[in-house]
């Protein structure tokens, strides 16, 4: 097997110290030492919470090759014997290394930002362009100051696609990481209220995005969604940052990408596209037009990339929601079974009305109910209250009329809901937990919903632990 990294390109891309007899290379870049793999060089980086160095030798026994560590902390190291690189700054020398990933690369780079669905558009484009060659994509939601970098970092030579996932909380944090990513392709998947507490205004987390424009490739394409009431603005923003090729998606009639038709089934939808010039009929294996959006936005990458848009297409009917955004359980209760919906991952306005649509679009068995289970959307400032009781005329007008509720700010959600709602309000998530496990019933289909602090995984995870998975087969035996 060819080695992602030899040392010596290690020591030359990070300007390090070699410390020790250093292997001929490395498979792997880890930062956690929990998931080291056996041939990984173990990063030492100081987080917000833990500082690597103090995890040295549980990577070292969980089977980490070599160590970066920064030469401060070599003293306090000593006494172990694996080879190390030392380095002034472990974060900076993962960047080092990043950008000399990027710089070795012949494949073509995407980079996806947006308020929501940047780690579903990553995952569809992984699949979309797996078809056409070696695709390289960030592992779960890594998309900030350490997720971009060692996203980079573990990129091996010969990859042909790179997909990457930018975020941020605050203005200023794209512009470095997408100069470290340089895409050729760049999208923008929406701009909603998320992280707004950091913000006063839409249009500031516009700006915030457009950032990502500064670090496109010369020649390069960005991707923006025509649908949304920011469009006008980060067209303009782009001209001003000198991107030549301008693209939009969306279900607008003058989007460039164009989602014609959308036909949103119980479990799966089907979508017509336009992609250049051609109408491609889409199976997605998830139900939401919110996923179908995603998927036009990716079709348009794949084809902007130069990959097979047919192969990438019929990609999707494989998907499935990934946990904590949308996977779906079928559980067994009583005589039959109830639906979970596991969207416990992250919740702000957009993402919620995306949710509440699908459970609308759910078709519950028999006698069975559409349950909302809502928890707090986190980071809204000042905005909160607002954002929150306005979830009222969104249920309502998605016929939801049941809402199990916990949080502070979901106190809100609850003074406006009308009577003709069924509402259970509990002040902590593990009462709501024991709450919903009690009270499931036959057909039911249950959504859960919340920012991931409210810890509404909990509930999921009650939800599983007390009811078996449901299977159609082993009730015939
Ligand atoms: N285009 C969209 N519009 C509205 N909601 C969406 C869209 N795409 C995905 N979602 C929903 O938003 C939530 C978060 O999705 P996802 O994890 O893809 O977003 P993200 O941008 O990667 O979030 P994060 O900033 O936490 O990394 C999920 O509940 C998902 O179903
Ligand atoms: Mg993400």
């Amino acid at each position: 097997m060819t080695l992602l990294w030899t040392s010596e390109d290690l020591i030359a891309a990070m300007a390090g110290r070699p410390f020790g007899t250093l292997p001929a290379g490395v498979n792997g870049i880890s930062i956690d030492s929990r998931t080291v793999a056996p041939g990984d060089a173990f990063f030492a980086i100081k987080g917000d919470r833990v500082d690597g160095h103090n995890f040295a030798s549980l990577a070292v026994a969980n089977g980490a090759e070599l160590l970066v560590v920064s030469e401060a902390k070599l003293p306090a190291l000593g006494r172990l014997v694996t080879p190390m690189i030392v380095v002034d700054d472990v974060l900076e020398a993962l960047r080092l290394l990043g950008i000399a990933a990027r710089a070795r690369t012949g494949a073509r780079i995407i980079a996806v930002t947006g308020s929501v669905g940047k780690t579903t558009t990553k995952e569809m484009l992984r699949l979309a362009l797996s078809p056409s060659g070696r695709v390289h994509a960030a592992v779960a939601s890594f998309n900030n100051h350490w997720g971009v970098p060692v996203t980079l970092a573990r990129m091996p030579a010969d990859t042909e696609y790179g997909v990457f996932e930018i975020g941020m909380n605050h203005p200023g944090e794209i512009t470095p990481l997408v100069h470290q990513v340089r895409p050729h392709v760049a999208i923008i998947t929406t701009i909603a209220a998320a992280h707004l507490g950091n913000f006063h205004n839409l249009k500031e987390i516009a700006a915030a995005k457009a950032e990502i424009f500064d670090g496109v490739e010369p020649g390069g394409h960005v991707l923006l969604n025509r649908d949304n009431a920011q469009f006008g603005f980060l067209e303009k923003a782009a001209q001003t940052a000198g991107i030549v090729h301008i693209h939009s998606f969306g279900q607008h009639a003058k989007a460039e990408y164009r989602m014609a038709e959308y036909d949103g089934g119980s479990e799966r939808s089907t979508l017509w596209a336009t992609i250049g010039g051609e109408t491609l009929e889409v199976e997605i294996g998830a139900p939401g037009r919110h996923i179908a959006e995603n998927a036009v936005a990716a079709l348009a990458a794949v084809s902007l990339s130069g990959a097979d848009v047919h192969k990438a297409a019929a990609a999707f009917a494989t998907l499935s929601a990934v946990k904590g955004r949308g996977a779906r359980h079928r559980l067994a209760i009583g005589h039959g079974s109830f639906t979970l919906i596991d969207e416990s991952y992250n919740a702000n306005p957009a993402s919620m009305r995306a949710a509440i649509a699908v459970l609308a679009a759910s078709v519950p068995q028999g006698q069975g109910r559409r349950i909302a289970v809502l928890g707090d959307m986190l980071e809204m400032g000042e905005f909160a209250a607002k954002v929150h009781g306005e979830l009222a005329s969104v249920l309502l007008a998605a016929g939801i009329e049941h809402v199990w509720l916990a949080g502070p700010e979901m106190a809100a959600l609850k003074n406006e809901l009308p009577d003709s709602v069924s509402v259970a309000y509990h002040d902590t998530t593990d009462a709501l937990a024991a709450f919903a496990a009690a009270s499931v019933g036959e057909g039911d289909v249950v959504m859960v919903k919340s920012s991931l602090g409210l810890g509404f995984g909990k509930i999921i995870a009650t939800l599983l632990d007390m009811y078996p998975a449901f299977s159609d087969t082993g009730r015939l035996n």
